[in-house]
């Protein structure tokens, strides 16, 4: 907690490791020591090439792969080998949007049973639940899409609009957090920038901190407050993403940066 706020970081992140096939002749070290603190409010980017440990990193943020070791304090309480029953509080509170949105709405389901799933989940009290049906509609809207939406199927819409029924869904709970892995990545570029336009409002409006997944150095500058340069599971380069996008320290964030296409460093 800072002395001068008296607000204390949502996610606090110390000396993670996550080591796959462990025990086996090359095991390899996705993620390598990292530390890293989330505020309330804070737009985050992680950057780095593929086969960096982004995802691993936020996979073990959000619960969803087990750390081999150090520490991740969500709120102030450890999430490192709790039960799930335990993981309410952060099954609430952050929520994902992935790159592909074909392989994460599952086709065989209505859009607003989409949405309102993480609302059906028995980690909710009923008198905190939020009602479905009000919560849908009202996303819908939020995020862009027609009433009539919610009657229909993932495959009944573009690629731009299923990344907002992913962003309407991982919003329906009402998280604190938003983590997004490569979540416009996929997209024409043309419908990026619509994306990517939709999530800055969305997270200004709810107040939400975001830790925004990209290979892009040059969207992560657009987007986020803070970045962490991830080479090889190690941050080698933290801190203002504006700053670092114009006077890269590191090696690696030059050559991240000069792979940027010219036309866009300079907008
Ligand atoms: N489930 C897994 N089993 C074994 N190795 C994995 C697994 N997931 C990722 N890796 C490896 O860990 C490293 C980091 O991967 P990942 O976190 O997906 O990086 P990024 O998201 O930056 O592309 C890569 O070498 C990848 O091959
Ligand atoms: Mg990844």
């Amino acid at each position: 907690m800072t002395a001068e706020t008296g607000r204390a970081p949502i996610y606090e992140v110390r000396d993670l490791v996550k080591v796959y096939g462990r025990g086996h002749p090359q095991p390899v070290t996705a993620v390598d020591g990292v530390s890293l603190d989330l505020w309330p409010g804070e737009r985050l980017g992680v950057v780095g090439e593929s086969g960096s440990g982004k995802s691993t990193l936020i996979r073990m943020m959000a619960a969803l792969s087990r750390p081999t070791s150090g520490e991740i304090r969500f709120f102030g309480e450890s999430i490192v080998g709790r039960h799930e029953r335990e993981l309410a509080v952060l099954r609430r509170g952050v929520q994902l949007v992935f790159q592909d949105p074909r392989s994460s709405l599952d086709p065989r389901m209505r859009v607003a049973d989409i949405i309102s799933e993480p609302l059906r989940s028995r980690i909710w009290r009923d008198a905190e639940r939020p009602d479905p049906h009000q919560r849908v509609a009202e996303l819908l809207v939020q995020v862009g899409l027609p009433p009539d939406a919610a009657s229909r199927y993932p495959h009944q819409f573009s690629g731009g609009q299923r990344q907002r029924i992913a962003i309407a869904r991982a919003l329906a709970p009402r998280p604190k957090v938003l983590i997004a892995d490569e979540a416009v990545s996929a997209l024409d570029v043309s419908v990026r920038a619509q994306v990517l336009n939709l999530i800055t409002d969305l997270v200004a409006r709810h107040g939400l901190s975001l830790v925004f997944v990209s290979h892009d150095l040059a969207v992560v500058r657009h987007l986020c407050d803070t970045m962490l340069v991830m080479q090889h599971g190690r941050v080698v380069e933290a801190g203002n993403s504006a700053e670092i996008y114009a006077d890269p320290q590191h090696p690696y964030t030059q050559q991240l940066l000069a792979s940027v296409p010219r036309l866009r460093r300079t907008s």
